[in-house]
């Protein structure tokens, strides 16, 4: 066997990587053998060179297999949705208690911020309150009791990919098919859920940016999913633009909230209602298509959605009153308008620097043990094909406990938006099934 300094030379050069090599990495990046900066050196070797198809596999299994895997099979169906990661998504938040209220039973393991995007468990750590990290036990209750769980990877399910997402979220190197996958896949698999729906970010805001970079995304995960015994099914989805208005942690869980209650921005509803048609019919595959939406819209609208929210949070430690009341999450203590320096029509959002400009106010990590500030993100008043007047906002700024980073901040934010004269056509939401 290569010592681990030879196994990062042969990737440096090219060299495709053995099954046992790549376990023996993971296994020494979980026993802390492998020091983080030999585990970030593989990490950047891997994006620049890329894993083929083998390598994805073992790696995928040597992550998973780096602890325990739930079973959940008597609770079965459990079904899930994943994303791969994008600006304003916040569509967990409104999965779960959507597919529950609706008659699936829903089990999510969720990560923290990685890169640009926000991360599903800080948005719901915005609510006062809310706990993550549930053990089996826990989570089994939540799931017959409540009908839906949303959870954190625990130290025991995949920890190799804990270390190693931490790893890439501060290094620059997330932007790989297979290590995407190979993160994904590992948790999935490990947490015993029986259905899973991936949803394929593509466009400047995902991390993979084209269409075909984002099908072949899309085709690893759900046959190697399927492969690994699980039902699946997969959509490519739009994310040139934030998805719906608010993009940061509180002010995405005011907004999921609102969507519960049939309030929310359109696009945020609509995602929700076709990934959630998949997610229900794996738990009732003689439902039809049209019968699944209708169920969920129906769910939106009679309140039961924003009800089973209440229960979810109140089960998992948070405040329910945060439905009836959202202005009991973490305020901003300031909101600036980005107005637009000229009247026409927006024409493209630069969503991945969104992104970035949102950790900068406090949304995301830079470093690993940076704090998140709650209330800090962006309330995005105009996308792609809206008119603008000169002056009216384009996003507002909202600052939490720390100051704008830089002076004229806003200006910054402004610039993301692309205005001209002729409106441009919104690209579609759900781009192609998988
Ligand atoms: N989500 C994950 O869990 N891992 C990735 O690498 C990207 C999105």
């Amino acid at each position: 066997m290569k010592s681990v300094y030879e196994i990062l030379r042969a990737k440096r050069d090219g060299k495709e990587l053995s099954r046992e090599e790549i376990a023996f990495l993971v296994a020494g990046v979980v026993s802390g053998e492998v020091p983080d900066y030999q585990a970030a050196a593989f990490l950047m070797a891997a994006v620049i060179r890329g894993l083929s198809t083998p390598e994805m596999a073992a790696l995928t299994e040597a992550m998973r297999d780096s602890g325990d895997s739930w079973d959940l099979s008597d609770l079965a169906p459990v079904v899930d949705k994943h994303s791969t990661g994008g600006v304003g998504d916040k569509a967990t938040l409104v999965l779960a208690p959507l597919v529950a209220a609706a008659g699936g039973r829903v089990g999510m393991m969720s990560g923290r911020g990685l890169g640009h995007t926000g991360g599903t468990l800080d948005k719901l750590a915005a609510i006062p309150g809310f706990r993550t990290d549930l053990d089996l036990p826990r989570v089994r209750r939540a799931l017959t009791e409540v009908g839906a769980a949303l959870f954190a990877q625990t130290d025991t399910v995949a920890p190799a990919d804990r270390k190693l997402y931490a790893l890439r979220d501060v290094t620059g190197t997330v932007e790989s098919l297979g290590l995407i996958v190979a993160s994904i896949l590992s948790k999935k698999l490990a947490s015993g859920t029986t259905g899973i729906v991936f949803d394929v970010k593509t466009g400047n805001g995902a991390f993979l940016k084209t269409v075909p970079e984002s099908r072949a995304l899309g085709r690893a995960l759900v046959d190697t999913s399927r492969a690994a015994g699980r039902e699946a099914s997969g959509w490519i989805t739009d994310m040139s633009r934030p998805l719906g208005r608010a993009v940061g942690n509180a002010l995405e869980a005011e907004e999921s909230i609102l969507v519960l209650r049939n309030e929310g921005p359109p696009a945020v509803r609509e995602l929700c209602l076709v990934l959630g048609a998949d997610m229900l019919r794996f738990a009732e595959p003689a439902l039809s298509e049209p019968d699944a939406r209708r169920r969920l819209e129906e769910a939106f609208t009679s309140g039961k959605a924003a009800e089973r929210f209440a229960k979810l949070v109140e089960f998992q430690g948070g405040d329910p009153r945060v439905v009836e009341d959202p202005s009991i999450l973490p305020q901003p203590k300031s909101r600036i308008p980005a107005a637009a320096p000229r009247s026409g029509f927006v024409r493209s959002i630069q969503t991945e620097k969104m992104g970035f400009l949102s950790i900068d106010i406090g949304c995301g990590r830079r470093k690993r043990e940076d704090d998140i500030d709650f209330a800090a993100g962006f309330l995005v008043e105009k996308t792609v094909g809206d008119r603008v007047e000169k002056g009216e906002p384009l996003a507002i700024l909202c600052l939490g406990e720390r100051p704008a980073p830089r002076p004229s901040f806003e200006r910054e934010l402004a610039d993301l938006f692309e205005i001209g004269d002729e409106p441009a056509a919104p690209p579609a939401l759900a781009i192609e099934k998988l």
